[in-house]
């Protein structure tokens, strides 16, 4: 496990923390393939009744390495750990409590898409630039996001890359509540405290009745991965990923 997931667990809460403070909090295939291993590992135990995921101030996460598409755009193998960490994320059977400061992009946008409860604080934007990118949308977010903003907003979303502020979040019903940087920590693990104390059973029920069946969005999610892992070889990809690599600060 490399340093730059940390789990930490406070009584029933399990924490996932995201901790590349260099790159943004861009996701390596590791970091991927930790946080799979800590929501498969924290489901199964029956001491653990909700997940968190945090970040650092001002980044939440940029989203997938580049480096690591870039890898795969030039006839690299890989993404099975993406897929690993997509499956637990969908398939979780504990409620999962977000709590999002600044940068969110891609992944770091639609992770939050699963969670039951996002909290972000006024500076976040959650953007998702994969067309830019030459890829499309991932993470079952091509059928979350429509589902949630309808299609005209999705479309701003997911076509044109367009960012979505927390407040407009919020408006939106995409995330829960925003509130402010010095109080994001402690309303997440508040909210998955009180998540901790409930009847585990009931809400277990009560949660899988309000999300259905997941073979709909596990469908999606594949769809939406087997063109992703095309994308990345297209030349679309390789031009956005070389403009990204080379670019002048
Ligand atoms: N993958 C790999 N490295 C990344 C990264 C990513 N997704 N996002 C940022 N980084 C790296 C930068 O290359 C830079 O590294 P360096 O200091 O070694 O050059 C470092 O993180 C800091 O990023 P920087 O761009 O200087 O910070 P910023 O605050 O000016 O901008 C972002 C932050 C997130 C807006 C910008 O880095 C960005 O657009 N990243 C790409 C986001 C993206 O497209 N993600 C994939 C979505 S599918």
């Amino acid at each position: 496990m490399s340093d730059h997931i940390v789990i930490e667990r406070q009584d029933a809460v399990q924490i996932i923390r995201l901790n590349r403070p260099d790159k943004k909090n861009a996701i390596t295939r590791a970091m991927y393939a930790d946080m799979a291993a800590a929501l498969t590992a924290g489901d199964a135990d029956p001491a653990i009744r909700a997940h968190v995921f945090l970040g650092l101030p001002g980044a939440f996460s940029a989203g997938n390495d580049l480096a690591d598409f870039m890898a795969i755009a030039s006839g690299g193998e890989g993404g099975g750990e993406v897929w690993d960490f997509l499956l637990a994320l969908a398939n979780v059977g504990k409620p999962i409590v977000s709590g999002v400061d600044g940068i969110a992009v891609g992944i770091g946008t639609t992770l939050n898409l699963h969670c039951d409860l996002t909290f972000a604080t006024p500076r976040t934007t959650f953007r998702t630039p994969f067309v830019d990118l030459g890829l499309v949308p991932e993470a079952g977010s091509s059928l979350l996001v429509p589902n949630v903003l309808g299609l005209q907003r999705a479309f701003a979303m997911l076509g044109l890359g367009e960012g979505l502020s927390a407040e407009r979040a919020q408006a939106a019903g995409l995330i829960y509540k925003v509130v402010a940087e010095d109080e994001l920590e402690a309303a997440t693990l508040a909210a998955a405290r009180e998540i901790a104390a409930k009847p585990p059973e009931a809400l277990r029920i009560a949660r899988d009745l309000m999300r259905g069946d997941r073979l709909e969005l596990v469908a999606r999610i594949k769809q939406e991965s087997e063109h992703f892992r095309a994308r990345l070889k297209s030349d679309e990809a390789r031009a956005a990923l070389v403009a990204f690599m080379t670019r002048k600060k």
